[in-house]
């Protein structure tokens, strides 16, 4: 048995940035993932983007997803500067795109609400769409420009942050979490599949869509599920300088430009359960709808397709702080936002930790808002 300050469940990007941020602050910390980054962060497309991705009713999400966003270019200067990588920061903005006339009122409708918020977002012709992005359909009808909403290469911000967390002087246990010990009432580590174990003072779960499900985590204290995902992967000419989304005919998707030719095209968001299936319907929607609004993409290779599950909460917020059950930390419950929520919740985790008092940034999304015991 190893003892630590800090023992962390799941090695996506909030657990290994939880890592790297705890370890920065002086904590002793261990991370148990077999496979590090192969979960829904390995899906993620990267998009920074609380204002093209804002709807009603998660105005709580979006006060967060802007705080985080403020944070971004500082957190990505420091971790490349720490770990000696790059994460494939993209300032381009996002156009969100309308195809046809119901489409267009989609879009306008989301204007009107960013302008209820205060939000920045500039409404734009389709030619004037057409100059922001020369690849787009002439078929557009409009659409919207939000200067602020960027993007990361997801896959990158995990290399890198893995390579900081080791640096910083994190311990990466290469096992599964097999389930969470808890004595005297007290989480205090996690048991490994060859009934080995990892403890310490705190057990910060990061286990994404398996938050709720790992044995040992009270039954209906991590209220998460998995809401299946399924993105493609292009290769060729390098056609769009930054994201693209769009409503095609009532469905929406996006376009994530990466690196000097990649393009990730996403996504079906499904109540599936587990099921990790890619399907040909899905597949073929997506590339459908691509092709819809970027016809110069017919010649691309399509390298990947894969489904992975984000993990959902009852009101699309993540849960950040002390759980119902002492010493158990929760960072999960990101949903579509994980790869935004990156730094905020890595740094309200590691001052949490530090300090044992949940930070100002996050008490809106502490998990106590689902504790049954507040409610009666
Ligand atoms: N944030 C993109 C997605 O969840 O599909």
């Amino acid at each position: 048995m190893t003892q630590s300050d800090v023992v962390i469940a799941g090695g996506g990007l909030i657990g290994v940035a939880v890592a790297w941020r705890a370890a920065l602050r002086g904590l002793t910390v261990q991370l148990v993932d077999d496979a590090p980054g192969s979960g829904a962060s390995y899906a993620a497309a990267g998009m920074l983007a609380p204002v093209s991705e804002a709807s009603y009713g998660e105005e709580r999400l979006l006060a967060l997803a802007r705080a985080s966003l403020a944070t971004y270019p500082g957190f990505v200067a420091e971790l490349e500067e720490a770990s000696g990588m790059s994460v494939g920061l993209r300032t381009h903005g996002t156009l969100l795109v309308g195809f046809d006339e119901d489409d267009m009122r989609v879009v306008a409708d989301l204007h009107a609400f960013h302008g209820e918020l205060g939000l920045s977002a500039e409404r734009l012709t389709a030619s004037a769409c057409r100059r922001v992005e020369p690849s787009l359909t002439t078929r557009l009808r409009g659409g919207l420009h939000v200067p602020g909403d960027h993007s990361v290469d997801a896959r990158s911000l995990h290399a890198a942050l893995l390579t900081a967390a080791r640096r910083a002087g994190a311990e990466f246990v290469p096992a599964r979490a097999a389930s969470l010990l808890v004595e005297h009432g007290r989480a205090v580590g996690l048991r490994l599949p060859d009934g080995g174990t990892v403890c310490g003072g705190s057990v910060v779960l990061a286990l994404g869509a398996w938050s709720g499900v790992l044995p040992g985590v009270p039954a209906g204290a991590v209220p998460v599920r998995p809401v299946k995902g399924q993105i493609l992967r292009l290769r060729g000419d390098q056609l769009l300088a930054g994201t693209v989304r769009g409503v095609v005919r009532g469905r929406s998707i996006y376009l994530v430009p990466y690196g000097p030719d990649g393009l990730i095209v996403g996504a079906s968001v499904e109540e599936q359960g587990y099921d990790g299936r890619v399907t040909v319907g899905t597949v073929h929607e997506l590339l459908r709808d691509a092709l819809e609004l970027v016809p110069g993409l017919t010649e691309h290779e399509l390298v990947e397709t894969l489904a992975r599950w984000r993990p959902g909460t009852p009101d699309n917020a993540p849960l950040i702080g002390s759980s119902s059950l002492p010493g158990l930390l929760l960072a999960t419950g990101h949903y579509r936002n994980g790869v935004l929520l990156t730094p905020v919740t890595a740094d309200a985790v590691a001052e949490l930790l530090v300090t044992g008092v949940q930070p100002e940034v996050v008490a809106e999304v502490a998990p106590y808002r689902f504790h049954t015991e507040v409610l009666r």
